[in-house]
């Protein structure tokens, strides 16, 4: 963690905050229902095309920073798994692309989001999309059993990226890769900010510097990182653009 704040502490709040939201069904990287948001609403990362086939639901729910399944390359029949599946409109893009030989697991912690993302691929009558309860911190799924991990702006969340990181490595099969859309720091962020409970929630100060999040995925066993960014302004709060963009994120364990 950036500060000293405790990890259950951020993890419940972060809960509270994604069940209201869920709620709600209100699109906004986790900031406070009174706060604007901006650069985390499907608005502009995802192509009119590619919502076609969604329901208009999972679109308005999205909370994204980034277009991960736009990024990974995902093929027919790969096992795909979303860390932080939320309303679900990866998740439902990522099943188009696997088709019916492929597998889209959905993670999410928050209960709220499960139902609604189960809601959402009901509507579609999604078959090969299954979302399951837990925490990106301890992975409900068998060693060596995915293909390729996404996730939109949900890593920046954990109050232990470490931890995170190793789990991805353990479910991933060797060759298999993380292709993910996240908040990176481009500057330490005002100290009041860092401590804030209400940015931690709105991805902004749990987020690493691009060298921490290096650092971290070559130390869980990722080779070949390739970080870029994409120039989104910080979500929710004019004043602190500058401070951080969103990028994606490539890493691939070795072997296979
Ligand atoms: C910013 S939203 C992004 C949702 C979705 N990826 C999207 O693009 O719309 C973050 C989501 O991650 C979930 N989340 C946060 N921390 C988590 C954790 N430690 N483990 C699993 N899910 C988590 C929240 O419940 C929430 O649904």
């Amino acid at each position: 963690m950036t500060d000293a704040r405790d990890s259950q502490e951020v993890k419940e709040f972060v809960r509270a905050r994604y069940a209201s939201l869920a709620r709600a069904k209100a699109p906004c990287c986790g900031a406070a229902p009174s706060t604007p948001s901006a650069g985390c609403e499907a608005n502009g990362l995802y192509s009119e095309k590619e919502l076609e086939g969604v329901p208009q639901e999972a679109a308005a729910i999205s909370l994204g920073c980034g277009n991960p399944t736009a990024i990974a390359e995902i093929k027919e029949g790969e096992v795909v798994l979303d860390l932080g599946s939320g309303g679900g409109l990866d998740c439902l893009l990522a099943a188009q692309r696997v088709g019916s030989s492929g597998q889209v697991i959905g993670l999410d912690m928050t209960p709220e989001m499960i139902e609604l993302a189960r809601s959402n691929a009901a509507k579609v009558g999604a078959e090969n999309v299954e979302f399951r309860q837990g925490e990106m911190e301890d992975m409900p799924l068998d060693d060596a059993s995915v293909d390729v991990i996404i996730s939109n702006c949900v890593i920046n969340l954990s109050p232990d990226k470490d931890i995170v990181f190793r789990e991805a490595f353990r479910v991933l099969k060797p060759g298999g890769r993380l292709s993910v859309s996240d908040i990176v720091l481009l500057r330490e962020l005002p100290p009041k900010v860092a401590r804030s409970l209400e940015q931690w929630a709105g991805c902004v100060a749990g987020a690493l510097s691009e060298a921490e999040y290096r650092a971290k995925l070559e130390a869980a066993g990722f080779v070949d990182v390739a970080m870029r960014g994409v120039g989104l302004s910080l979500p929710g709060s004019e004043p602190l653009n500058g401070f951080a963009v969103s990028m994606d994120i490539k890493a691939y364990k070795p072997g296979g």
